[in-house]
């Protein structure tokens, strides 16, 4: 850095520093990362997530020293676990308390994002790849929950897995290549097996490696939304940045020691959080004979399985008008030039048909699938002239509240037997999660901004 005297490492480090840029990294990556000194305690979750990673990795390699992928001692090695191997119970829990837990603080993480506008402008791919993540820890989640092959593990998967059939030509072909057989069976655990703990996990780290890589190249947001390195001092130094270690590392200590106790808390006293953490019925052993009488994922999927739900046949007349309705204000926008006005009006309107000959539980794949991904474009259906929240109109922070209530009440839902107005509710909070990002570039524009300003605003305490 400008200004900066070079100091040669000697000894040890030295010898190293020669071979290997461990004191390069360093520097960069913490003493010599400048972060906004107005970090609040939403900037605890990122160093949280890559707390749970290596948590659940830890305890994971210990619990396959003992579990057996096969279907016949699966449910057996993890009661072996659970009874006789030594301290083996509390490795099971704060496996399965850590999985809970790692969409907990992803959750909040990713609305920590939403609310200073993290996703924006340069820091687009941080959050594409924060959203692959995303999509890895789903995935991981699913392939894990089938491992103890208890009656919640078998018939989760099999309902999951039979949604892939609904895929039109391909899809009965595809959900057999899925399973390796036509049922859940040893196959699919097998299979499973191998994708929870090598083949994601893999993927998993690689992903957190460039989103960490990928935030450093372009700096920290911040709760103002403000870009710290517009205004630095001679040495080249952020004015309103201060070097990540130790100030940061010892603050997310501060988190680390809050999350602890939580997570031991839950772990010694409320394993199972009266069956969101762990079903009642995954106590039992798979029978694919017996069909449980209510199947309900883990609460972190659950908004996603009641939008699934929703897609009713009925459902679908919905998403045409939303179709069609879109078509419209795309072919009267004037931001949207000639050639890609028609090409997407005449896109969305053999979308609107397709919505009527396609089956409806097709359609229901498709929003679950959808409405993740459609994370991925928040970076452009936000038109907001400022990042932060704070600086933003009174009601767009309703629309926010709105937001986050939909999810939650969606969430609620899917963890219930299903009923008629049940399924209503869950086909309003469908259209209203919809609406949030379709209508996004719209909205977000509109009301009366407040005046950014031109550094962070911090108090010392
Ligand atoms: C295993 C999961 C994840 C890990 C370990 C992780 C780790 C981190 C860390 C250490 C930071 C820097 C500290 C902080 O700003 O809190 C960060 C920042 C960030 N992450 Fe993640 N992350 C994960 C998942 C996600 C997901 C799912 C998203 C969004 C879909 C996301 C979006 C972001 C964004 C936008 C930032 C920059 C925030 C800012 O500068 O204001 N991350 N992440």
């Amino acid at each position: 850095m400008a200004g900066d005297k070079v100091v040669e490492t000697t000894g040890l480090l030295g010898w190293i520093d020669h071979r290997f840029p461990a004191s390069k990294l360093w520097k960069e990556h913490l003493s010599e990362y400048y972060a906004p000194k107005n970090f609040n305690f939403w900037y605890f979750f990122g160093s949280l997530a890559l707390l749970v990673l290596v948590i659940q990795i830890v305890t994971g390699i210990f619990m396959v020293m003992h579990y057996k992928p096969d279907s016949d001692l699966a449910f057996a090695s993890v009661e072996y676990i659970m009874r006789e191997v030594p301290y083996g119970w509390i490795i099971r829990y704060m496996h399965s308390t850590g999985a809970s837990m790692f969409f907990v603080v992803v959750y909040l993480h990713m609305l920590r994002g939403m609310f200073y506008g993290s996703y924006r402008k340069p820091r687009e791919l941080v959050w594409i790849f924060g959203v692959a993540i995303f999509l890895c820890l789903m995935a991981e989640a699913f392939f894990g929950y089938l491992l103890p092959w208890g009656q919640m593990s078998f018939w989760g998967a099999q309902v999951i897995v039979n949604l892939f059939s609904a895929i039109p030509f391909v899809g009965e072909s595809l959900s057999v290549w899925i399973r390796g057989d036509f049922v859940v069976s040893d196959a699919t655990l097998n299979r499973f097996f191998a994708f929870h703990v090598i083949a994601i996990p893999l993927v998993l780290i690689g992903l957190v490696v460039a989103h960490i890589i990928a935030l450093h190249e372009v700096g920290s947001n911040n709760p103002d939304g403000v870009e710290i390195k517009a205004k630095k001092d001679a040495n080249g130094r952020p004015l309103d940045g201060i070097p990540f270690h130790p100030y940061y590392s010892v603050h997310d200590l501060v988190g680390v020691a809050g999350f602890l106790i939580v997570f031991a808390a839950i772990m010694f006293f409320a394993p199972t959080m009266g069956g969101y953490f762990l079903e009642s019925n995954n106590f039992l052993p798979a029978d694919p004979f017996k069909t449980p009488p209510h199947i309900a994922p883990v609460w972190y999927f659950t908004p996603f399985y009641s939008m699934l739900r929703a897609t009713t046949d009925e459902f679908t007349w919905a998403l045409v008008a939303f179709a069609v309705l879109f078509a419209i204000g795309i072919l009267l926008s004037k931001n949207v030039r000639s050639p890609w006005k028609f090409i997407w009006a005449i896109v969305l309107i053999a979308v609107a048909f397709a919505l009527r000959i396609f089956d409806a539980k097709f359609w229901g794949v498709v929003v679950m699938g959808g409405t993740v991904v459609i994370l991925g474009f928040l970076p452009w259906l936000d038109q907001s002239p400022v990042k932060s929240i704070r600086y933003r109109p009174g009601w767009h922070k309703l629309v926010y509240a709105i937001f986050i209530i939909d999810f939650v009440i969606l969430g609620i839902i899917g963890t219930k037997a299903p009923s008629p107005m049940l399924n209503i509710i869950s086909q309003v909070g469908t259209v209203v999660y919809l609406a949030f990002f379709f209508f996004m570039p719209i909205w977000s524009r509109l009301g009366t901004f407040k005046q950014v300003p031109e550094r962070v605003t911090y108090r010392p305490h």
